[in-house]
């Protein structure tokens, strides 16, 4: 078994999807698994030239391979079901490929309800606080009681370890939300309630042996939905927003921006173990022309997107990992 992992490092928004998608295209996985979240997350996607945003089902559906919904998951089961009919209008074999681990949780109606209160954290109101809440303290719904899911249930261990379908898997997983979300390592409370590290792609079931590539994704600039106080000051950021369409996928709320903070990203490279690091967006950047970083307290400015670049690679190949593969990608689609 070999598995990869596409993992965000910073607020979630960097473009996973897009990263997952592509990954898709390039190798021969037999699974997508989602290993975290549920309808919080928004993944928006390019496939053909046409855009899908989806907030349950992996991208794997995009190109015909077995997708599942992990025991790390969450699930609001109508939201679940207009996905898939949506998307199987739009010619996608969802309820073929499409399973769903038998010991994920349910996100109930009074979930909702009660997460719809929300003025404190400044959640997306989907629910997910409240149901993995219920899970840990042993109240909660899986997904196998559940009568709508039946068709797509699997025993997770049954479909790694013991289904005659496979000889040699090959496993993407997709993860949701991102570091500076995590339950554990993010600004609490104003985190996720999930955990959002390669961690906790390894408690769906495959063992840290069979990890291969660990894929951060950033962006080149960052983004957060929620309370708490981010932007900086700079005006160039609302042209940012703007022109990056930063507004959040589930909710529609505009996000607010700052300049990459290089701690930060090292912090997640390293707890995440990234093999490869992927900064989005810099065509972003690139339109506004402004090129700049935080490292501690210190904001530097770059002359150049080369300049900016080039000192990002070095502090991470000195900082970091010097093994680690750098992608700058500007495009929607590919890296
Ligand atoms: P919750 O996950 O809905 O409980 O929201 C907790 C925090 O995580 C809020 O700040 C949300 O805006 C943020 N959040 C949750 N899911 C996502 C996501 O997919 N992208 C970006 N932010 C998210
Ligand atoms: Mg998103």
């Amino acid at each position: 078994m070999i598995a990869d992992i596409v993992v965000d490092l910073q607020y979630g928004d960097c473009g996973k999807g897009k990263i997952a998608h592509a990954l898709c295209a390039k190798n021969d996985y037999t699974h997508v698994i989602r290993y975290n979240g549920g309808c919080n997350a928004g993944h928006t996607i390019y496939h053909g030239g046409k855009k899908f945003v989806t907030h349950h089902v992996p991208c794997g559906i995009f190109y015909g391979i077995r997708s599942v919904i992990g025991p790390g998951c969450v699930i609001h089961v109508d939201t679940l079901l207009k996905e898939i009919s949506e998307l199987e209008d739009a010619g996608i074999p969802v309820k073929e490929l499409l399973k769903i681990a038998s010991n994920a949780h349910i996100i109930t109606d009074f979930h909702v309800a009660e997460d719809s209160r929300d003025e404190k954290i400044g959640t997306t109101r989907r629910g997910n606080g409240p149901a993995y809440r219920d899970k840990y303290s042993r109240k909660g719904v899986r997904a196998i009681e559940h009568p709508k899911l039946q068709n797509y249930i699997i025993s997770m261990y049954h479909e790694l370890y013991e289904n005659q379908d496979f000889t040699d898997l090959e496993i993407l997983f997709e993860g949701a939300q991102g570091f500076g979300l995590d339950i554990d390592w993010g600004d609490y409370p104003y985190v996720t309630s999930s955990h959002c590290t390669v961690g906790s792609a390894v408690l769906n079931g495959v063992s840290p042996r069979d990890i291969r590539d660990i894929w951060g994704v950033a962006k080149i600039y960052e983004t957060y939905v929620g309370s708490k106080d981010f932007e900086g000051p700079d005006e160039v950021f609302e042209e940012i927003r703007e022109l990056g369409e930063e507004y959040g996928s589930t909710t529609g709320r505009p996000r607010q921006i700052n300049w990459l903070d290089f701690d930060s990203l090292k912090m997640a490279a390293r707890i995440n173990g990234a093999t490869t690091i992927v900064f989005n967006k810099m065509d972003i950047l690139e339109k506004v022309n402004a090129w700049c970083l935080y490292e501690g307290p210190n904001l530097y400015e770059f002359r150049s997107q080369e300049d900016m670049r080039f000192w990002l690679s070095s502090k991470i190949g000195l900082e970091i990992n010097e093994d680690i593969d750098i992608f700058f990608s500007g495009d929607k689609e590919f890296i």
